[in-house]
C-alpha cells in the first residue's frame, strides 16, 4: 500500500525576478558558502518584463539528474547548482564529504530540507527522495543583453525545488548558495541581504524591507546598451578585488553600513532625493573599487559614462534628482525615476542615443521615433522585440527647446539599443496551470524537445 502512495512523477513550475542593488555587494568573505563582506539593498523588478521559469520534475523513471537551460542541455553537476539541489561535497565538521544525510551541514540543501522535515526517512505518501531530478529554465528576456540572470535563475531554481518537495520555509539561505545576489530576488519590493556575523552562514540572510506597493510612483528604465559582452565575471572580479582594493575594504567596513542606513531611511521615506542621489554613489564607488582592483577592471563604457553624464545634466536642469543610475558588472545603465518623469526622461534618451534605423523595413524615422513604443502605439508598426521601447507603456512628451539645448548634446547614434521600462515588483510565484510547465510529461523539454 505504501508502494502505491508513491508518486511516479511530480512537477512544479515557478517564475522569479531580476533584482538591482542600489548598494552593491561586491566581495566575499567565504567563496564556498557565498558570505559577502558588507550587507546590501536592492529592488525587485517587475516579472511582467524581466522573469526566469523553472520546471523542476522528478521520476521513478529518471536515470540521471539533467538540467536546460533555454533550451540548451547544461551541466547539473555545477557546484552551483548542486549546494541548491543536493547536499554538497564540502567536508563538514563531524561529517564526512558527500554523506548525504549528514546532519551538520552549514546550509542546507533543498532535498536536505525536505529529508530533515520529513524526519530522516522516507515519507512514501509523498515524493521520494531518492528519484532523478529534470529541470528546465527559460528567460523572457535575451541572455545575450548581459541583463542579471543569474540571480533570477538560482532563485527560481530554488523556488521551483521547494515546491517540488513541498517545503514552506524560507529559502534565501540556499538561494545565496547559487548566487550570492540571487538570496535577495526570493523576495518582492525591497530586499536587504544581512551580510550576517556566523562563520557557517546561518544568518546571512535575505530580508523584505518594503513590499513593492510601498512606493507605486517608483520606475525603472533598463538602458541596454549595444555591444560588447562583460570582460570578467562577477565572482572573479569580486575575489580580485576582495585581495587588491583598499577602498574596497574601507567600503565594506567604513561606507556601506552608514549608507544601509541611510537608504533604509530613504525608503521608509519614499525620498526620491535622497533614494536617487545614494543609489548613483554607490553605484560610482562600486565602480571605483573595480579601478581600485589591480590589474582593474572596466565595466563601465564610454556610452556608459555618456548615460552618467547626461542623467547629471538632466538633473541639473530640473534643479533637482529626477533620475537616478545604477550599473552593475556590465555596461547596462538602469535608472530609477518617478511615473511622472519616465515620458521626457525617454524622450531624452531617444534624442541622445538615436536608434539606428538602418535595414528599417518599417520606413522613415518619424514613424519610428513617432510611434513606435510610444502614446497611441498600436503595436502594428513592429514587433514588441523590436521596439526602442519595450515593457510598460510611455507616453509621449514634447522638450522644450531649453531642456533640449542644456540635455541633449551631442547624440550618438546606436549606442543604445532599446530601454525597458519597468517597476518594482513581487517574489517568486508558483505557476498553476499545468500547460506552462516547460518540461513534458515524458520530462524532456517541450518547446525544444
Ligand atoms: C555587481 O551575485 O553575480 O551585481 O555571488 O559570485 O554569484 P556571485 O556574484 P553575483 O554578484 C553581483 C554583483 C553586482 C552587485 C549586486 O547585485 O549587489
Amino acid at each position: 500500500a505504501a508502494m502505491a502512495a508513491e508518486r511516479a512523477l511530480a512537477m512544479a513550475t515557478c517564475t522569479a525576478p531580476v533584482n538591482i542593488a542600489v548598494i552593491k555587494y561586491w566581495g566575499k568573505r567565504d567563496t564556498d558558502l557565498i558570505l559577502p563582506i558588507n550587507s546590501s539593498l536592492s529592488v525587485t523588478l517587475h516579472q511582467d518584463q524581466l522573469k526566469t521559469t523553472t520546471t523542476a520534475a522528478a521520476s521513478r523513471d529518471f536515470t540521471e539528474d539533467r538540467l536546460w537551460l533555454n533550451g540548451k542541455e547544461a551541466d547539473v553537476g555545477h557546484p552551483r547548482v548542486q549546494a541548491c539541489l543536493r547536499e554538497g561535497e564540502r567536508p563538514l565538521p563531524g561529517g564526512v564529504p558527500g554523506d548525504p544525510v549528514s546532519p551538520d551541514a552549514a546550509v542546507p540543501a533543498v532535498r536536505r530540507l525536505a529529508r530533515k522535515r520529513r524526519g530522516g526517512g522516507e515519507d512514501t505518501a509523498t515524493l521520494s527522495l531518492s528519484y532523478k531530478i529534470h529541470i528546465a529554465s527559460e528567460n523572457n528576456f535575451p541572455t545575450a543583453a548581459g541583463l542579471a540572470s543569474s540571480a533570477a535563475g538560482y532563485a527560481c531554481l530554488v523556488s521551483a525545488l521547494a515546491r517540488l518537495y513541498g517545503l514552506e520555509e524560507e529559502l534565501s539561505e540556499v538561494a545565496r548558495r547559487g548566487s550570492g545576489s540571487a538570496c535577495r530576488s526570493m523576495f518582492g519590493g525591497f530586499v536587504q541581504w544581512q551580510r550576517g556575523e556566523r562563520p557557517d552562514g546561518t544568518d546571512s540572510l535575505a530580508l523584505q524591507v518594503a513590499p513593492e506597493t510601498h512606493w507605486p510612483e517608483l520606475r525603472v528604465l533598463v538602458l541596454v546598451v549595444s555591444g560588447e559582452k562583460k570582460p570578467v565575471g562577477s565572482t572573479a572580479g569580486m575575489q580580485t578585488s576582495v585581495e587588491t582594493s583598499p577602498l574596497l575594504k574601507h567600503r565594506a567596513e567604513v561606507v556601506v553600513p552608514e549608507r544601509l542606513a541611510q537608504m533604509m531611511r530613504h525608503i521608509r521615506d519614499r525620498d526620491f532625493e535622497g533614494f536617487g542621489q545614494l543609489a548613483m554613489r554607490d553605484s560610482n564607488q562600486f565602480h571605483a573599487t573595480c579601478l581600485d582592483t589591480f590589474p582593474p577592471i572596466f565595466y563601465l563604457t564610454d556610452v556608459s559614462r555618456h548615460i552618467i553624464a547626461l542623467a547629471h545634466r538632466y538633473n541639473a536642469h530640473h534643479g533637482h534628482t529626477k533620475v537616478a543610475y545604477t550599473f552593475d558588472a556590465g555596461p547596462n545603465a538602469v535608472i530609477f525615476a518617478l511615473a511622472d518623469t519616465v515620458a521626457e526622461f525617454v524622450e531624452v534618451v531617444r534624442r541622445s542615443f538615436p536608434p539606428a534605423t538602418n535595414g528599417d523595413q518599417y520606413g522613415n524615422a518619424t514613424s519610428y521615433w513617432g510611434r513606435v513604443g510610444g502614446a497611441g502605439d498600436t503595436g502594428t508598426e513592429r514587433s514588441p522585440r523590436h521596439r526602442f521601447v519595450r515593457g510598460l507603456p510611455v507616453g509621449s512628451a514634447a522638450l522644450s527647446q531649453e531642456l533640449v539645448a542644456a540635455v541633449v548634446t551631442e547624440p550618438v547614434p546606436g549606442a543604445v539599443q532599446y530601454i525597458l521600462h519597468t517597476q518594482p515588483g513581487p517574489g517568486p510565484q508558483l505557476v498553476d496551470d499545468p500547460s506552462q510547465h516547460l518540461l513534458g510529461a515524458d520530462g524532456l523539454p517541450r518547446s525544444h524537445a
